[in-house]
C-alpha cells in the first residue's frame, strides 16, 4: 500500500495568480473581474444567485481533442467511453456525444440519460459491482455496445436473464489486477482487497465458463484501478498483466477482441505534477500494440475536472483569535470532495481588485452544521467582504453529481459557457422540491 500522503503545506500553496495562470480558460479583467472563457462570472452570479457551477464547453472539447489526439498520434485506435458518473449533466453528455465520445455507464439512471442526450447505444459500456436484474435487462433491452461484468455472481445473472429476454449480452471481464494505484484509499480500485473486478487468477477459469454460457458472447477484457491516479506506473503495471491475460486466454482458444483500459488520469488541482494523455498513451502502446485488440478507456476527471467551477458568494468573515473562518453560501452538500476526500480545490475571489489585495492566511467554510465542511484551511486569501464571490476550482468532475440536500439545501444552478455566452442548464431546486415527494404517514 502506498504511504499516505503528507498534509499540504500552506506555505507552498500556490497563487490566485499562479492558478489562473495554469488554466488559460480563466483570466481576470480589471473591470469585470474573473472571466471563464471571456464570459464575466460575476454576471452570471448576479443573475443567477450563488452557489452555481459553471462549465467551460469549449475546455471540455479542447480536453476531448488532446486525450483523442494523444491516443492516435501513439497510433492507437481508441474509442473513449466518457465516464457519466463524474457529469452526468446532459449539455455534457450530450457534448461528448457529438464529439464521438461513447459513455461509460454504472446504472439504470445513467444508462438512460446518456440514451437521452443522444449517445447511440453501441457506444455504451456498463461498469458496476452491483447491477440488479432490472437494471441488466434494461441494458439488454437497448442493446448497449458492452457490459463488463464483475463477479461470477453477476455472469450467471446476466446469462438467466439475456436466456430468458432471447438476447445476446456482448461482454467483457473486468478484471482487478491488484494494482496499487497510490491515490487516495477511498477511490482506489485495483487492489485485491477492493470490490471490484473479478480476481486475476480466476479470470481464465471463468472466461472459459462465461464462454459455454448461453445468452453470452465474451468480447474481452476491462480493468480501471481507481481516480486521480498521478503516475504512469500503476498503468504500465496493470496494463502488463491485462496483456498477458490475453496471451493466456488466446492460448486457452478464446476470443479476445478488446480491452477496455478503465479511467483514471488524475489532473493538478495544487500544484501536483500528473501524467499526460500522452505518457498514457504510450503505457497503452506498450502494453497491447502488438495483440491486436480494439482499444477504449473510460476517462472522467481529466476531460471535465477542469472545465468546471463553483461559484459562491462570503455570508461572512468570522473574526477569531486564531486565523478567521471565511463562511461562503456553498457547503459540502454542494461540493463534498474536500470533506470527503480532504481534497485540495484552488479558491479564487472573482473581483479582480480582491485578487491582488494583501493576502492573509485563512479557513474557509460552508454553513453546514459539521466541522468537515471546511473547503480549505490556512489558505492564503485576501480580507473579502460579505457579497463578495469566489471560484471554487477544478469542480466539473465528480462536483454537482455528488451534491446532496443536507441540511434542506436545495441543489444548486448549473450554467454552461460556450462561445462568449452563457446559459442555465440546471435551474436551481426550488426549495418545495425538498418535501414535493413527502407523505406524512397514514
Ligand atoms: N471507469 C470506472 C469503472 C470507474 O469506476 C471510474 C471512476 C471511471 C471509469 C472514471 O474515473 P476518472 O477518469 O474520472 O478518474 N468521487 C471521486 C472519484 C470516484 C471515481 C470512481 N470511479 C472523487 O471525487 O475524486
Amino acid at each position: 500500500m502506498a504511504a499516505p500522503s503528507p498534509p499540504n503545506d500552506p506555505s507552498t500553496d500556490p497563487s490566485v495568480q499562479d492558478l489562473i495562470a495554469l488554466r488559460p480558460w480563466l483570466k481576470h479583467d480589471a473591470m469585470d473581474g474573473l472571466l471563464l472563457d471571456g464570459v464575466p462570472l460575476a454576471g452570471i452570479a448576479d443573475t443567477v444567485g450563488t452557489p452555481t457551477w459553471v462549465y467551460s464547453a469549449a475546455t471540455m472539447r479542447a480536453r476531448y481533442k488532446t486525450l483523442t489526439g494523444a491516443m492516435s498520434g501513439a497510433g492507437l485506435d481508441m474509442q473513449v467511453h466518457f465516464a457519466v458518473k463524474a457529469n452526468d449533466s446532459r449539455a455534457v453528455l450530450s457534448l461528448f456525444a457529438e464529439q464521438g465520445a461513447g459513455a461509460d455507464v454504472v446504472s439504470g439512471g445513467e444508462l438512460l440519460k446518456s440514451l437521452r442526450a443522444g449517445m447511440p447505444a453501441s457506444r455504451i459500456v456498463y461498469s458496476g459491482v452491483g447491477k440488479s436484474a432490472a437494471e441488466l435487462r434494461l441494458a439488454l433491452e437497448h442493446d448497449i455496445g458492452q457490459i463488463n461484468v464483475e463477479s461470477a455472481e453477476e455472469l450467471a445473472m446476466l446469462s438467466a436473464i439475456a436466456t430468458a429476454t432471447g438476447r445476446t449480452a456482448r461482454v467483457a471481464f473486468r478484471v482487478n489486477p491488484d494494482v496499487d494505484a497510490g491515490t487516495n484509499d477511498k477511490i482506489a480500485t485495483g487492489r485485491a482487497t477492493d470490490k471490484f473486478g473479478i480476481p486475476f487468477d480466476d479470470a481464465v477459469r471463468l472466461y472459459a465458463h462465461a464462454a459455454a454460457l448461453p445468452g453470452i458472447r465474451t468480447v474481452g477484457l476491462a480493468t480501471h484501478i481507481g481516480s486521480q491516479i498521478l503516475g504512469l506506473a500503476p498503468y504500465r503495471d496493470a496494463y502488463a498483466r491485462i496483456a498477458d491475460l490475453v496471451i493466456a486466454l488466446r492460448e486457452h482458444g478464446h476470443t479476445v477482441e478488446t480491452v477496455d483500459c478503465g479511467g483514471g488520469l488524475g489532473i493538478p488541482y495544487r500544484n501536483e505534477s500528473a501524467p499526460s494523455p500522452a505518457g498514457l498513451a504510450a503505457a497503452m502502446r506498450g502494453a497491447f500494440h502488438n495483440l491486436d485488440v480494439r482499444l477504449a478507456m473510460e476517462p472522467g476527471r481529466w476531460l471535465v475536472g477542469p472545465a468546471g467551477l463553483l461559484l459562491a458568494s462570503v455570508v461572512l468573515v468570522k473574526q477569531t483569535p486564531l486565523e478567521p473562518f471565511i463562511v461562503l453560501d456553498a457547503a459540502m452538500n454542494d461540493l463534498v470532495r474536500p470533506a470527503m476526500y480532504d481534497a485540495w480545490h484552488g479558491i479564487v475571489p472573482v473581483s479582480a481588485i480582491d485578487a491582488v489585495a494583501p493576502a492573509r492566511p485563512a479557513t474557509v467554510v460552508g454553513p453546514v452544521c459539521e466541522s468537515g465542511d471546511t473547503f480549505a484551511r490556512s489558505r492564503s486569501l485576501p480580507a473579502l467582504s460579505p457579497g463578495a464571490y469566489v471560484a471554487i476550482l477544478d469542480a466539473g468532475a465528480y462536483g454537482a453529481v455528488m451534491s446532496s440536500t443536507y441540511n434542506a439545501r436545495p441543489m444548486a444552478a448549473e450554467v454552461w459557457v460556450d462561445n462568449g455566452r452563457w446559459s442555465v442548464i440546471r435551474d436551481r431546486q426550488p426549495i418545495e422540491a425538498l418535501w414535493e415527494r413527502e407523505r406524512l404517514p397514514a
